[in-house]
């Protein structure tokens, strides 16, 4: 197997807040292959997008440490890109749609790539005729697409999604979460997707951390061993899709 591309060892975040200091996760190990689709489910408040967060080195461990293609994470890492679960904060509300996605890639490309690439991330997410009309003018499922979109245009090494599809409707949802798969497949991009659904965690990863506890710790990693090429209907409804299913609902403590 090729080197991973995200190894977190004993990463522990702590936050100094007015109260004092607070561990919010707590010795986090954890390797990332690349091509490789890794969900993170868990109660909320358990550090899910802190973890997020330190994988996109917005946020320094407080001890431990995480490395990116084996270099020690200092900020930012090239080529990694977050969708965050906020998107109508994530978006600048005074440029087109389009404008938006180009914002990523404009200043690195020539003009003509940049539209394709605009055009052809729009397209993905179903919004190309939407693309002259400004954020405020799109729902909230369509707003989360124009950020997913412009993640999209800058071709990322590694896709970190906090919670992207919780506002989108089921079919939307369905049909999205097949492109990633699909792009993942193309374009062999690692994907750390955080998402409350574990039928979406079971049906999109091929591993599922279980992110619990405060701090949050990973508290287990199911390998999820389903046919690689999977269906909506027929992956859904197998006995173990609904074993892993039932088990993460367990492990999160769901009864
Ligand atoms: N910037 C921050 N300042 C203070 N507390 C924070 C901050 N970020 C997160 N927290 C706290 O850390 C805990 C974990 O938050 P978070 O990572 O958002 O969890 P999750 O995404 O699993 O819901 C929560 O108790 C939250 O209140
Ligand atoms: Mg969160």
């Amino acid at each position: 197997m090729s080197d991973p591309v995200f190894e977190c060892r004993s990463a522990s975040v702590t936050l100094s807040l007015s109260g004092g200091a607070r561990p919010i996760i707590s010795d986090i190990n954890l390797d990332i292959q690349q091509a490789e689709f890794l969900s993170i489910v868990g109660p909320s408040g358990t550090g899910k997008t802190t973890l997020l967060r330190m994988l996109g080195g917005l946020l320094h461990p407080t001890s431990g440490e995480v490395r990116v293609n084996g270099a020690i994470l200092t900020g930012p890492p090239e080529g990694v890109v977050i969708v965050f679960q906020d998107y109508a904060n994530a978006l600048l509300q005074w440029r087109t749609v389009a404008a938006n996605v180009a914002f990523g890639i404009e200043r690195k490309l020539p003009a003509k790539e940049c539209t394709d690439r605009v055009n052809a991330a729009l397209d993905l997410v179903g919004l190309s005729r939407r693309a002259e009309d400004y954020p405020w003018q799109l729902s909230g499922g369509m707003q989360q697409r124009v950020q997913i979109a412009r993640a999209l245009a800058l071709r990322p090494a590694v896709m970190l999604m906090d919670e992207p599809f919780a506002a989108l409707d089921a079919m939307t949802k369905a049909g999205l979460q097949d492109e990633l798969l699909r792009l993942r497949d193309q374009t062999r991009t690692s994907f750390v997707f955080i998402t409350h659904d574990i039928e979406e965690a079971v049906y999109l990863g091929d591993r599922v951390a279980v992110l619990k506890g405060s701090p949050g710790r990973i508290e287990d990693i199911v390998k999820i061993e389903l046919p690689s090429l999977r269906d909506q209907i027929s992956t859904r409804q197998m006995p173990e899709f609904l074993a892993y299913r039932y088990g993460l609902h367990k492990a999160i403590g769901h009864g």
